[in-house]
């Protein structure tokens, strides 16, 4: 499963007709990042600049032109260097990025400084991210300043500079069928690495190994975390984002798993929480029927022509209504939702957008309005209730109950798509899945 070849040069179309003619982006790729002494992390390119390239080296700067005659797609990258080649493995270099990687035209990154002020020279608007990469932004001032000190010889600077990456991310909100289908196969890996991660999970057992678990299904399918997992026991899972996962599970604990790998550059985020030893107690299951119900709220929500925000007013309302029920808040439902009393258990949002990167870009708001859903955008379904030992006013037989339940849609023209179907969910489900 991978995007359809024509889906970057789709996509370089798409933001070029934006741009229209009079334009130039450039784009460089990330850096690469030391971890310690002269270990680097493994690269991992810009979501930008892969979701408009493909092109996976770094170094390498990609410019767009509209309309130019003998070249639209320039990319510059590394030359190629058969002894650096023989330790860290093949360039594309310019010849590759032509032929292998739909470049119009490619040049060494070397040269950049000669040319790249030239073609700036021919264009009235420069599309470019400020502030990411500020290295690169002392290159792009350079070049605007090598173009003004020729001023008098009638040399043109551009007048305009526009931000790039809000053009971009507004595409990337919105996903092709292809890049669902990725999508949808990102979850489904992670689906796999929960129900791996429910069948290994009894007391004695440590957190790390059950997120050994995790990853080893990640891995055997060619897939890598989206962020680091979080696997905690009893108390831990009331830390939001709790990432030692060293203790040692306890029976009559609950264990909250939140983990998603990344795809072919798309990640998945799932959680599901269940009991260690593989019932849960009354009250666990009182919480967690609580959690469900509003994620049942909010996946009502979902679906073109809603607001943003109409899930997570759902949620807020099942979960106030919950608490309520179990004596966990009292008070009147409208009340206590205006008072914001639910943040005491449920004190984040009930999602975020999900795409190449795991809280994925796109506007959450449009001027003072909340977003209109539309189809191809994707979004995470994440209600939880946080009770903490020493919580005030709550009997002792509800502390360390962490329940978060967390799923991945996507919407569609009449509704959504549970990406990440096929999770056990219901409490009966969990403890199914648990002994099977
Ligand atoms: N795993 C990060 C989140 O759920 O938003
Ligand atoms: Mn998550
Ligand atoms: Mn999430």
């Amino acid at each position: 499963m991978t995007l359809r070849k024509d889906e970057f040069a789709r996509r370089r179309k798409q933001l070029m007709r934006m741009m229209g003619k009079g334009g130039i982006a450039i784009l460089p790729a990330a850096t690469e990042k030391q971890r310690n002494s002269d270990v680097h992390y493994h690269y991992r390119p810009d979501s930008d600049f892969h979701y408009l390239t493909g092109f996976d080296e770094p170094e390498s700067v990609a410019v767009l032109v509209p309309g130019r005659a003998q070249a639209e797609y320039i990319l510059f990258v590394r030359d190629r260097d058969p002894a650096r080649e023989t330790w860290d493995g093949k360039r594309a270099g310019p010849e590759g990025a032509v032929r292998d990687h739909g470049a119009d035209d490619a040049f060494p990154i070397g040269d950049i400084d000669d040319i790249l002020p030239g073609l700036m020279e021919q264009c009235s608007r420069v599309y470019y991210t400020m502030g990411l990469h500020p290295e690169f932004d002392l290159h792009v001032i350079a070049w605007v300043n090598s173009l003004r000190a020729r001023a008098k010889q009638g040399v043109h600077t551009p007048q305009e500079f526009v931000a790039l990456d809000h053009l971009l991310h507004d595409m990337r909100l919105y996903k092709s069928r292809s890049e669902i289908a990725v999508m949808r196969r990102a979850a489904q890996i992670a689906v796999g690495a929960h129900l791996r991660a429910m069948k290994a999970t009894r007391p004695g057992v440590h957190e790390y190994e059950v997120m050994a678990e995790l990853l080893h299904e990640f891995h055997r399918h060619r897939a890598d975390i989206s962020y680091h997992p979080i696997v905690g026991g009893g108390a831990n899972a009331c830390t939001l984002h709790y990432h030692a996962n060293d203790a040692e599970l306890q029976d009559g604990d609950l264990l909250l798993i939140d983990a998603g790998c990344e795809y072919e550059y798309y990640a998945s985020d799932i959680t599901r929480t269940f009991p260690v030893g593989g019932r849960f107690s009354p009250e666990q299951k009182a919480v967690y029927e609580v959690v469900l119900e509003a994620q049942e709220a909010a996946f009502g929500c979902i679906r073109p022509g809603n607001h943003w925000n109409d899930p997570h007013d759902a949620a807020v309302r099942a979960i106030t209504q919950g608490l309520v029920r179990l004596g966990l808040l009292s008070g009147r439902v409208p009340t206590l939702v205006k008072d914001e009393a639910y943040k005491k258990f449920f004190m984040h949002r009930t999602g975020h957008w999900l795409g190449m990167d795991v809280h994925d870009v796109g506007d959450y708001k449009v001027g003072e309005e909340w977003r209109v859903l539309e189809p191809g955008m994707c979004l995470t379904v994440e209600p939880g209730i946080y009770i903490p030992a020493g919580t005030k006013g709550v009997p002792r037989r509800w502390w360390n109950i962490g329940v978060r339940i967390e799923d991945d849609v996507a919407v569609t023209a009449d509704g959504h798509e549970l990406l990440t179907a096929g999770l056990p969910r219901t409490p009966a489900e969990v403890e199914r899945a648990m002994v099977a």
